[in-house]
């Protein structure tokens, strides 16, 4: 079957189509002069940066890097502290650090940060203490507080988010250009309380230290390659009209060539709730020069599956689109081998991640959303084991975490129980690992993926 060549693509061509999860907003003058201001502002990132990463993860779909994407579920504006920020920072290093160490792959770092502001919601109203409100949308759209001023939704949050997210990038980027993530020196990356719980990652570090001394020494790393890390950022890609006053035009060296990219992330997703075919989101992602998540639920399909990659993806660039399956440790064994199947029949190469948080939400006696740290790794070993029982090999995770000392998920090391959940529960959305919890997980991901 032939299929129509897909129509020239324009950064607001989705507004012809139904968008899910966007907010109403009351003042449509205030919006139109919000989404002007923005566009004008400089961009977050630049394209060679973007470009890179897809080079780096073409390396993922090949095997030969390993994905590890992780951040708050939603980061609020409050967050933008200097040591959140470095804590959040530090937590993907040593958890990279483990991974390429113990797991003995090279990992790209891609942080859920400077930028995860917006969240889909599975109902327009929540209740909150007894009260009946619109729900909370994350702080680009709508506020946190229990009331109805604070639910509605302002367009001046975007300029907000912007700034936040251009604040927070800042600081990371300060802190890796000023060596906090030199790798030669990683027994400096001041331990957090809460990673004691973990001793194997003082070994870790030692060994690492040790290792790359050796190669230096054989000439097996250049000199000055590892003096840095990078560290790229994404996010959902929900609210369209933000993301379409990031997306610019970059001209191509010749005449003809060029793209446009979306400046604001170097990497966006496409959510479970937001990924209908003929959906505005799927169609505003299309057109993008960035690499491009899709959350994948047990309800996907395999020839659903390949055409939302026929769309996204019609040249068939490695690296392109990476699939984060998110099912439930009951669910993954059933619905992952059909999509495995699909994908290599159609011999494109992606990246497949799991994320290990979406499915295994449960609620505790207290009413507290949660998860269980044995649930998020049963289904990770599962991925592990059902890819490389289908030819195929698990390229990433996506964990929703944080490097603070939070009690949001049950189990790891210390063995949190429900009881503990209410002494720190932080999180504006879902339940994320915390700093040991995270580190723990590491490492064990890390012996899966050496086998
Ligand atoms: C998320 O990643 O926070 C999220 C909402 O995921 P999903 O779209 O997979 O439900
Ligand atoms: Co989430």
């Amino acid at each position: 079957m032939k299929t129509a060549p897909a129509p020239a693509w324009t950064p607001h061509g989705w507004r012809h189509r139904a968008a899910l999860q966007q907010p109403d907003y009351p003042d449509a003058g205030e919006l139109e002069r919000a989404l002007a201001r923005l566009s004008d502002l400089p961009p977050l990132v630049v394209p060679e940066e973007v470009d890179r990463l897809r080079g780096l993860l073409a390396e993922a779909a090949s095997g030969r890097r390993f994905l590890l994407q992780g951040g708050d579920c939603a980061e609020q504006f409050r967050d933008c502290t200097p040591e959140r920020i470095a804590d959040k920072l530090r937590v993907l290093l040593q958890m990279s650090v483990v991974l390429t160490h113990v797991g003995r792959k090279p990992v790209v770092r891609v942080g859920r940060i400077a930028g995860q502001y917006a969240k889909p919601r599975s109902s327009a109203t929540e209740k909150v203490r007894g009260k009946e409100l619109p729900s909370y949308r994350g702080d680009l759209i709508n506020g946190l507080d229990a009331t109805d001023e604070a639910r509605r939704p302002d367009p001046q949050r975007m300029l907000q988010a912007y700034f936040h997210a251009t604040a927070t990038l800042n600081h990371l980027r300060a802190l890796i250009e000023g060596g906090f993530a030199d790798l030669h020196r990683p027994e400096r990356w001041q331990l957090h309380a809460d990673a004691a719980a973990v001793p194997a990652y003082r070994d870790t570090l030692i060994q690492v230290r040790e290792s790359i001394d050796f190669l230096e020494a054989l000439g097996v790393v250049q000199q000055g390659a590892l003096d840095r890390v990078d560290l790229f950022t994404s996010h959902e890609a929900l609210l369209l009209p933000y993301e379409e006053a990031l997306t610019r035009w970059v001209p191509g060296a010749t005449p003809g060539e060029g793209g446009y990219y979306n400046l604001g992330a170097h990497m966006l997703w496409v959510g479970e709730r937001t990924r209908q075919l003929e959906g505005a989101h799927l169609d505003f992602l299309r057109g993008l020069r960035n690499p491009i998540g899709v959350k994948v639920g047990p309800t996907l399909g395999g020839d659903e599956l390949l055409e939302i990659l026929n769309r996204l993806d019609p040249t068939q660039e490695p690296g392109r689109i990476t699939l984060i399956t998110r099912f439930g440790a009951g669910r993954i064994a059933e619905a992952l081998p059909p999509l495995i199947s699909a994908v290599r029949r159609s011999g494109r190469m992606v990246v497949w991640s799991c994320d290990p948080m979406h499915g295994n939400g449960e609620t505790a006696g207290s009413g507290l959303k949660t998860r269980n740290f044995d649930a998020i790794l049963s289904e990770l070993r599962q991925a592990f084991e059902l890819h490389r029982a289908h030819g195929s090999f698990l390229g990433g995770i996506h964990i929703e975490l944080t490097g603070e000392n939070v009690t949001e998920c049950l189990g790891g090391a210390e063995g949190l129980s429900e009881a503990d959940l209410p002494r720190a529960y932080e999180t504006g959305c879902d339940p994320r690992l915390n700093g040991a919890q995270s580190l723990e997980m590491a490492f064990l991901v890390a012996e899966m993926l050496r086998g």
